[in-house]
């Protein structure tokens, strides 16, 4: 396969897209950035912005002469994505990277996520024929795991509250798991891109570090140089909490079981692969410390 220039993205300004976006300019691809017209997000200076209705005939003429097209658009808009997949299809784009940035195809979700998993396989599904029919068009989803130093900052559910300072950790605090970083995810999708003959029609999977809370906890105190503030809690209160708020319709249902799934004790279940077995290597993704984490997660509150 000749070498991927011309980059199209969706969802450029999102809490991923905006890295990937970054990493993908700084790598020297030539980016395009689709958006909604109705959208009131904002870019970078000096990338080209095309803005148009998510129809198939709109899309494709967008898509025309682009080589990829990267799709990291919210949940919300998780349904257009079989449009794009077609659009980008008749419009001769040779790698769609389809939305993913979870836990990838093997993984033992809790039941309650199946309904959002039926939706976004649709457009996996739709990837894959289109691939079958067409050699010309391939596909990549790409797994992170946990998007570590982001999600850490912004959920003290996970464990840490880095403004307060303040820890609680689940159980013993020693489950695994794994996570990347956003220089990772930004770097996970420059890889697939210099790599578009061993990462064709596949998941592929990133992660930047495997870690538990009492490293992370360790991570954090050494970082701050202080003690931090430390109580415990169990995973299984969680997968409680999130049942009950799920079968009433509350809000915030998705987060407890996320951070159950991820401490659940003695599952090992948000391990997503290896260092040997993930395809980090590959993709040229940087293995990170807890330290580097924790400076990262602390961003601005930290001296
Ligand atoms: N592994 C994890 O724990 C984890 C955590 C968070 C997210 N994710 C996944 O990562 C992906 C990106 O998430 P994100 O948090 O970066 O997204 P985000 O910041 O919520 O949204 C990114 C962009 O999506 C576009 N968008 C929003 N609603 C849309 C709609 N209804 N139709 C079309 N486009 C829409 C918007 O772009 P424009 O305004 O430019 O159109 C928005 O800026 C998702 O698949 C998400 O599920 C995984």
């Amino acid at each position: 396969m000749s070498a991927i220039k011309k980059v199209a993205i969706f969802g450029a300004s999102g809490n991923f897209g905006a890295p990937i976006t970054t990493a993908l300019v700084k790598a020297g691809f030539e980016v395009t950035i689709i958006t909604r017209p109705a959208s009131s997000s904002t870019f970078p200076d000096g990338i080209p912005v095309i803005r148009t209705d998510y129809t198939a005939e709109k899309l494709t003429a967008a898509l025309f002469g682009q080589d990829a097209v990267v799709c990291v658009i919210g949940p919300a808009g998780v349904e257009t994505q079989a449009t794009m997949i077609d659009a980008a299809e008749a419009a001769g784009v040779r790698r769609f990277i389809v939305n993913h940035f979870g836990w990838g195809p093997g993984f033992r979700n809790l039941p309650e996520f199946d309904e959002i998993g039926a939706k976004r396989k649709v457009a996996l599904e739709r990837a894959r024929q289109l691939s079958q029919s067409n050699s010309e068009f391939t596909w990549t989803s790409i797994s992170i795991g946990n998007p570590i130093d982001w999600a850490l900052r912004r959920f003290p559910l996970m464990g840490f509250d880095v403004n307060q300072r303040s820890a609680t950790i689940y159980d013993e605090g020693t489950e695994e798991f794994t996570g990347t970083t956003l220089a990772g995810i930004g770097q996970s999708v420059v890889g697939v891109l210099t790599h578009p003959a061993e990462t064709a029609n596949r998941f592929v999977l990133a992660r930047s570090i495997q870690v538990c809370q009492n490293q992370l906890l360790d991570a954090f105190q050494r970082v701050t140089g202080q003690a931090w503030k430390v109580e415990h809690g169990s995973a299984k209160d969680l997968l409680g909490s999130g049942r009950k708020k799920h079968r009433e319709g509350a809000g915030r249902w998705g987060l407890d079981l996320l951070v159950y799934q991820l401490y659940a004790p003695g599952e090992a279940r948000c391990v997503l692969a290896s260092k040997e077995d993930s395809d980090a290597g590959l993709l040229e993704i940087v293995e990170e410390t807890p330290e580097e984490i924790a400076r990262k997660a602390m961003g601005a509150v930290v001296e």
